[in-house]
């Protein structure tokens, strides 16, 4: 509990400072250090929807991910109680009823450029089990000598676990779909990421024509999907979405007093997003196509605010556009049809004012470590990122009549 106080109190002194006048437009929000994040776990599902974790051997934990915080508003449920309730109910496909609570929490400032490197860098190792791997980004501090992680036959969702210091702030972040025009990673987890990736994102189970095999029975012919068919299909036990609700759960239990964020790329922006709706845990997620459609199979907090999606305008799968018999989405066997997100967005223009092309490979997190979020989007405007925004009037799957046709 103690541990936990000096922020609690900042948390107080905050609704005590925190007023903004609405005549003059000076914001008098208090300025928070940021939060310091080690790396301690990694988690990876096991059998079922159970996920396992290793812990990062205490020789390593001079790392650290030095993280701008704010105040974000979202909502709460009350009680870990509560949220066992609402995890049942789910299981049922049923749409709870429960009191939310409005509350004001410590999250990350995804205005500062740091935040979303920081969190880019989290989320792209994610991909990575060891920290001798190659492609692990550099984190101050690690000693890459010492061996730590999973053995690479851990099949489904994995990831990482960063707690704060004093442990007042957990992140988990989750590793995206393993193909190598993604991220540069075949792996074992290669087979279920596709079967996720295509029922989170397409219109209704990969139903693209008939010579696409369906990933569940919901087509009812015509251009006819049953929705029923569809909320149940992507509420399945050992799909991803379930073993993340119940990592969440698990991660609660290990830190009980602390606040937890979510962050991804990619699938793994996508789930971390559900599941943060789920639970109103403030999440930054990165490149994802569309995972609007399938957040209307659970139910979710009356707010979206404290999601934030980060992507730009060359990467075909977050705009929605890798589709169509020519598209490399389609012949890889990827139905990628979604295009509407939850939550606030910061939309990089990289086609209009870096004149980059639309094409897979710029979905990559390695490629936007190096080239987007490694300096300011304008430096001499003084612009680190670029203004949040939210997606208006963003239709989804228009040529698909959803109803109870089953
Ligand atoms: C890294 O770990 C190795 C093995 O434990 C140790 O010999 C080495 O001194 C460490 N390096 C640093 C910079 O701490
Ligand atoms: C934080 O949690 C870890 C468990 O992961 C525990 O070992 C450590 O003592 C805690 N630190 C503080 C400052 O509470």
């Amino acid at each position: 509990m103690l541990t936990a106080l000096p922020n609690a109190l900042r948390l107080l002194l905050a609704a005590l400072l925190w007023t903004k006048d609405p005549d003059s437009h000076l914001d008098l929000s208090p300025a928070y250090a940021p939060l310091r994040f080690q790396l301690r776990h990694e988690h990876a599902a096991a059998q079922g929807s159970r996920s396992l974790f290793a812990d990062v051997p205490p020789s390593l934990l001079g790392q650290y991910h030095e993280i701008p915080i704010e105040n974000i508003k979202t909502h709460r449920i009350p009680s870990a109680a509560y949220s066992h309730a609402r995890f049942l109910s789910m299981r049922d496909a049923q749409t709870p009823i429960l009191a939310w609570d409005s509350v004001e929490i410590l999250g990350p400032d995804v205005s500062k450029r740091r935040t979303l490197l920081e969190l880019a860098t989290m989320t792209h190792n994610s991909y990575y089990a060891e920290p001798s791997h190659k492609n692990w980004y550099p984190i101050n501090g690690w000693n890459t000598s010492v061996p730590f992680g999973w053995e690479p036959d851990a099949d489904g969702l994995r990831g990482h676990i960063f707690a704060s210091e004093d442990n007042s702030t957990v992140v988990i972040s989750i590793k995206g779909t393993s193909a190598p025009w993604i991220a540069g990673g075949e792996g074992p987890t290669k087979a279920r990421d596709k079967l996720n990736d295509n029922l989170l994102f397409s219109c209704c189970c990969a139903r693209l024509g008939i010579t696409w095999s369906t990933v569940c029975g919901c087509y009812s012919g015509g251009d006819k999907c049953d929705q029923n068919c569809l909320e149940d299909s992507l509420t399945g036990d050992s799909l991803y979405y379930e073993i993340a609700t119940n990592l969440y759960n698990d991660v609660v239990y290990m830190y009980p007093n602390a606040n937890i964020w979510l962050t991804g790329h990619s699938l793994g922006g996508a789930i971390a997003s559900l599941v943060g709706v789920t639970f109103g845990a403030p999440v930054v997620a990165f490149e994802v196509p569309g995972e609007k459609l399938a957040a209307s199979a659970f139910a979710s907090a009356p707010s979206t605010q404290h999601i934030t999606h980060v992507y730009h305008t060359a990467d075909p799968m977050a705009m929605g556009t890798c589709n169509g018999i020519t598209s490399l989405c389609y012949v890889a066997g990827f139905a990628v049809e979604t295009r509407c997100h939850l939550g606030q967005r910061i939309l990089y223009d990289t086609v209009t004012h870096r004149g980059w092309s639309v094409e897979s490979r710029h979905h990559s997190m390695k490629f936007l470590l190096d080239n987007l979020f490694n300096e300011d989007w304008d430096a001499e405007a003084g612009v680190e990122v670029p203004a949040v925004d939210v997606e208006e009037d963003c239709v989804e799957c228009y040529n698909w009549e959803f109803g109870d046709f089953k």
